[in-house]
């Protein structure tokens, strides 16, 4: 099968960079189609860490990778990292981005944090890296795209536009459109050269028979439409958008599998229902290392939660599930899944899309027998412990999803594929 989504099912940091790195060595290009540097994906290999935001995991396999439409681009950004995998060794020379690709500027990282400022209590926790504000600006039909660097009159024009709105929204003239135009028209030189009509580029990649993997960033219960609104991201995650970020049509995609940690993680504020907030939790976070790559930030901890993963199958059209950091859970004498939600005696069916009502669902839980054994050296899905693949035979059972592949650790090569995945 030639082409490939690779989606979070949780909260985002499921794993994905890791995942997407893994398959990209079968793949020819690999394709990131939505969010900005408010993704961390990190990919360890040979021993080297690499720290991704913007450029695609498949970078490290050294394959086209393509910025689609539907990312959000913060150029200075962007530039820095190209720069700082360049210097770790990777062929940057095939990095793509898309002409219609909205830029993130100071204004919006501004506004990102006076809005979070002024929500107060009811923060969303965001990364504060101004992607919700450049993606309402795309929706207002007042946002820059990386083409406009081609017409610097034109690009002035539209900046002349955008910043008014944004010193109105701040209260401010804290920003000067002239300026803004020079800085970035002084990046373009860099910037010009890779931009590209990404969606015919991927069509025609399709049309060839390449091996195309979308790689997805944050998670399904953080996409503006099917996550828990209003602490979700201002794209898309789902599988869906995979077609809207880089102009595939939904009959050219042929696979969609969910990365999901062996337990549940979320950072940023939000209902979550197996969260566990005494020793269960900090055992999760300490033995995980759970702390965001892109903001430092602890990480929320719980077990495994099964109508979160049902939700993802649904809303995705999940046919298989990634299940990373098995080996987190190693040395436990019991490990516990979260079978279902009840709320005042009633069991829940489905997953609750008001997050008044999330956040009073109590987890009905199921245990199951834990393993002692260190998984860091399987090479093998069989080579699992008996319990551990009774864990994640019990997972796929009540998700209704096969498991199709398990990490047992960072390092790329602790990776168990159980079918190949193109
Ligand atoms: P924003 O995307 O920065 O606007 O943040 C909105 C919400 O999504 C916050 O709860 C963030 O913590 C969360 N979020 C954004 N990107 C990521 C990610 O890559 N991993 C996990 N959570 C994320």
């Amino acid at each position: 099968m030639p082409t490939l989504v690779v989606v979070g099912a949780q909260w985002g940091d499921e794993g994905k960079g890791k995942v997407t790195d893994y398959l990209s060595a079968e793949a020819d290009t690999v394709v990131r189609y939505q969010g900005g540097t408010n993704a961390g994906h990190t990919v360890i290999a040979g021993g080297r860490e690499y720290r991704l935001h913007l450029v695609p995991s498949g970078i490290v396999h050294g394959k086209v990778c393509v910025l689609g439409n539907g990312v959000v681009l913060d150029p200075a950004a962007f530039l820095q990292e190209m720069d700082e995998l360049a210097a770790q060794g990777c062929d940057v020379g095939r990095v793509v981005v898309s002409d219609n690709a909205h830029l993130i500027l100071a204004y919006h990282k501004a506004l990102d944090r006076s809005e979070e400022t002024g929500r107060g209590e009811a923060r969303i926790g965001t990364t504060l890296r101004g992607v919700g504000p450049a993606y309402r600006d795309k929706a207002a039909r007042i946002g820059v795209r990386a083409g406009d660097l081609r017409y610097p009159d034109l690009l002035r024009r539209r900046l002349d536009g955008a910043v008014a709105a944004a010193n109105q929204a701040l209260g401010q003239t804290e920003f000067h459109s002239a300026a803004l135009a020079d800085e970035l028209l002084a990046l373009a030189p860099r910037l010009l050269p890779l931009l590209r009509d990404t969606a015919e580029l991927v069509n025609q990649a399709i049309d060839r028979g390449d091996k195309v993997l979308f790689e997805g960033a944050q998670g399904t219960h953080l996409d503006i439409d099917h996550g828990t609104y209003p602490f979700v991201t201002s794209s898309h995650p789902t599988a869906g958008g995979a077609c809207i970020g880089s102009g595939v049509g939904p009959t050219r995609i042929d696979r969609v599998v969910g990365v999901a940690k062996a337990y549940t993680t979320r950072v940023g504020d939000g209902p979550f229902p197996s969260e566990e907030l005494g020793p269960e939790g900090d055992l999760l976070r300490e033995r995980g290392g759970e702390y965001g790559t892109t903001t430092g930030r602890p990480r929320r901890c719980g077990w495994c939660d099964v109508p979160v993963l049902r939700h993802a199958a649904l809303v995705n059209g999940l046919g298989g599930l990634c299940v990373t950091k098995l080996d987190t859970l190693s040395g436990l004498s019991r490990v516990r899944i979260v079978v279902a939600y009840e709320h005042e005696g009633r069991r829940l069916t489905g997953f609750p899309h008001d997050v008044d009502l999330l956040a009073q669902v109590r987890p009905v839980y199921e245990e199951v027998p834990g393993w002692s054994d260190d998984l860091s050296g399987a090479q093998r899905f069989e080579d699992l412990p008996a319990t551990a693949r009774a864990y994640l035979d019990r997972v796929a059972e009540l998700v209704g999803v096969p498991v199709v592949m398990v990490g047992v650790g960072a390092e790329r090569g602790q990776t168990l594929p159980r079918e190949s995945m193109f």
